[in-house]
């Protein structure tokens, strides 16, 4: 397929400088390793324009192009491609590890990462990311979807249906419904990480936000029970009645944060279950709740903790009964690349539905700004502001 010389991209000056957009960006060439993929649709985060305009701290190489998780289509390979083929849909995965040290990991036009060899890796070749027409990935970082299943007609696409082994037909997703895949993305590697297993029950905290309601449908997809904490009682409401819409509401269950430890145990207690896995996914604004030592309390002999948030600052943790009840901590960052297979299975497979109307805008480079106002403003559960460069 071929493409131009130049393209459109947004690009960040400087942290903190508004974005602009340039229509001449020289479009990257496929060098060994690398695959052009022309981008449809891109995510945003709740919290990208904090990203940008310096709020969030967030160290990252500019000039860059900022971006998020897309979807797109490849356009050009580097020779060494074995498996992807022009024109394949392909789920981008942003987070880029070194080939030379799997350990230095970053996120393009988003983090640089947390180490030296990790901010090396993203001064060069890696640094630019996904919105813009075109954006140039690792190969191993492209995943090729089924996209006749999972954009196909649920009614018409017999002759798919025919030839499925389960006789199923089209999943009926459009090109941005895709992207909640990478949202689902971070929770899955969290969930699978502390090794939620079919049946347990898992503590997800805050649940009402884009990476919490994703941890409440991923966990359920997965086989497990979930009991989903926040603040919002009517965005706890929605949430569960989406699960219920599902045909999963027998397996969720919700409690308020009342910041209130003894009371949040208490509801917690009242449902009845052992809770295997405490889940947590805060962002800054709720440094000082106190959810988490509530979750960890109510965790059964053994359980685990997946700590997944970014507080930003310390918690306190009740180590008596981490102690006592031989409890097993580990922090997360981000997810494994197998994991990202096993969740495209998962949502072509059908287990692991995606939300069809969660989309609150679509938004051309240039409305950028409006793009970020609107994730910060009215995401909720399964919402995203999404950028079609
Ligand atoms: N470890 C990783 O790899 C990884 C990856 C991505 C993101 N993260 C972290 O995950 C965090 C959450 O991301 P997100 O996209 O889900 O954010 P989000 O959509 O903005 O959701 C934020 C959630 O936090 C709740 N909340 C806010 N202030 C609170 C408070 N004071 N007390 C209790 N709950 C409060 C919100 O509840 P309401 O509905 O009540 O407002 C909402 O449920 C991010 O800030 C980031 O640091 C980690």
């Amino acid at each position: 397929m071929s493409h131009p010389q130049t393209h459109r991209a947004l690009i960040l000056d400087q942290i903190g400088q508004p974005l602009r957009v340039d229509n001449a960006y020289p479009t990257p060439q496929p060098t060994p390793g690398s695959a052009i993929v022309r981008i449809l649709a891109a995510a945003t985060l709740s919290y990208s324009r904090e990203i940008y305009n310096g709020n969030r701290k967030y160290n990252l190489s500019t000039p860059c192009v900022p971006g998020n998780g897309a979807i797109g289509r490849v356009v050009a390979l580097g020779a060494d491609a074995t498996t992807l083929q022009e024109g394949d849909l392909v789920l981008i995965d942003i987070f880029v590890r070194g080939r030379d040290n799997h350990r230095a990991c970053a996120l393009s036009g988003v983090h640089d990462g947390h180490s030296g060899p990790a901010k090396r890796m993203m001064h060069g070749e890696w640094r630019d990311g996904t919105y813009a027409e075109y954006a140039k990935l690792p190969l191993e970082n492209c995943f090729v979807l089924d996209e006749r299943r999972l954009l196909g007609s649920p009614s018409t696409d017999s002759i798919y249906a025919a030839a499925t082994a389960q006789g199923e037909i089209g999943l009926g997703y459009t090109v941005e419904d895709l992207l909640h895949a990478a949202s689902y993305l971070v929770p899955f590697g969290g969930l699978r990480d502390v090794g939620l297993g079919v049946s347990e029950t898992v503590l997800v905290s805050p649940a009402t936000g884009m990476f919490g309601s994703a941890a409440v449908h991923v966990a359920l997809a997965m086989g497990a029970n979930v009991i989903a904490m926040g603040r919002n009682t009517d965005a706890l409401e929605k949430l569960k009645a989406d699960v219920v819409a599902g045909g999963q509401g027998h397996h969720i269950h919700t409690v308020a944060i009342t910041n209130n430890i003894e009371q949040e145990m208490s509801a917690i207690a009242q449902i009845g279950l052992p809770v295997d896995v405490y889940f947590d996914i805060s962002p800054p604004a709720a440094a000082g709740a106190t959810y988490t030592k509530s979750g960890i309390l109510s965790l059964r002999q053994g359980g685990r903790v997946s700590l997944m948030g970014g507080m930003g600052s310390d918690v306190s943790i009740p180590i008596n009964a981490v102690v006592q009840r031989s409890l097993a901590l580990k922090g997360k960052w981000m997810y494994e690349r197998e994991d990202v297979v096993r969740l495209i299975h998962m949502v072509e497979s059908g287990r692991l539905r995606l939300g069809k109307k969660g989309i609150i805008g679509r938004f051309g480079l240039e409305q950028w700004k409006q793009a970020f106002d609107a994730a910060a403003e009215q995401s909720g559960p399964g919402q995203m502001a999404v950028i079609v460069p």
